[in-house]
């Protein structure tokens, strides 16, 4: 086989020129046709018997990422590629894990579902809410991590005596993996879901009197998590120095003058999704390019990914 080719959809054009840029391959020319009545349409160059990794993180808006993420797959396809990898470094519907109530639907099952029905041999995705995705697809599904990355940045930023807070429950293994890389101790909140962005958190477990925090989660949506969690620390003590760390910064809604009333001294996120909405508020963004175009060269060389995989 030749060259791996990045094929990028219009969820993140930079992210896919970037590995493009980082491997040293040639894009997949690739148009998309917006019709009136809102369908898409892709036509993608050629890629017969090529190894193709279409890029796409399913972030806002979710529902025309995903749908143009099915199709560019079924165009890769018709067009007889000979291997088709979808590369979400967000995937979208993660949290939709299980039922919380009758009547609800898995929204992750149906999106690994539809993607491996529209062609998709593989899955490549990083820090996803529930590392069990995996489980709970037919096709294999590998999850990369992007926690070194950002531990590395926060090793230079965070004060010595900072504490690594999990903003809720969900989060605890992923400050304990932020902790184990800084050799700092955990605090975790327990958090209560109100509704999609209203949070409520009343409790700390840990202790965090006078001292600096960082907060770590997966995602930043609506920054009700955050704010939250905030109110907490500030609460039992903590000083007015806190740090957020985030792989995927949607910052949907009223997320970033949410962030912006709290003594947040930096917000550390990636750019899995197209991080323009930090730009108000003290930043940094770490690029997941390099991560991912050293796990693509090293799925097309067919070597196993160890180094650079979510370890729970
Ligand atoms: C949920 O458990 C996730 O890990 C995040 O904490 C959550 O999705 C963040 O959402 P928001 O910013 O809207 O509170």
């Amino acid at each position: 086989m030749t060259n791996p080719r990045i094929l990028s959809g219009t969820a993140h054009p930079a992210l896919g020129d970037a590995v493009s840029e980082a491997l040293g391959t040639e894009p997949v020319e690739c148009e998309v046709e917006r019709f009136p009545d809102g369908e898409l349409q892709p036509v993608i160059g050629h890629v017969r018997g090529e190894d193709v990794y279409v890029v796409q993180p399913t972030g806002p808006k979710v529902n025309g990422h995903l749908v143009e993420l099915l199709l560019l797959l079924d165009a890769c396809r018709r067009a007889d590629a000979a291997r088709i990898t979808a590369v979400v470094p967000y995937f979208g519907y993660a949290r939709q894990d299980r039922r919380t109530r009758a009547g609800q639907s898995v929204g992750a099952r149906v999106a690994l579902d539809a993607l491996t029905a529209a062609g998709a041999n593989r899955l490549v995705v990083v820090d996803p809410h529930n590392p069990a995705l995996e489980a709970m697809s037919t096709i294999p599904v590998e999850t990369l991590t992007a926690v070194p990355l950002l531990a590395h940045t926060l090793a230079e930023h965070a004060p010595e005596a900072a504490v690594l807070v999990s903003p809720d429950l969900g989060a605890v293994k992923l400050a304990e993996r932020y902790g184990a890389l800084l050799g700092r101790p955990v605090a975790v909140v327990h958090k209560t879901r109100l509704s999609g962005s209203d949070v409520q958190a009343e409790e700390l477990i840990g202790d965090v009197a006078d001292r600096p925090a960082v907060i770590v989660d997966d995602m930043i949506s609506t920054g009700g998590t955050i704010e939250a969690a905030v109110q907490v620390l500030l609460a039992q003590g903590a000083t007015q120095d806190i740090t957020v760390a985030a792989t995927h910064p949607l910052l949907v809604q009223q997320a970033p003058d949410r962030l912006a009333r709290l003594p947040i001294n930096l917000l550390l996120v990636t750019n899995t999704v197209p991080p323009g909405r930090v730009r108000t508020l003290p930043h940094r963004v770490r690029s997941v390019a390099p991560l991912l175009a050293e796990a693509i060269a090293l799925l097309h060389g067919g070597e196993p990914l160890d180094t650079l995989l979510m370890r729970a």
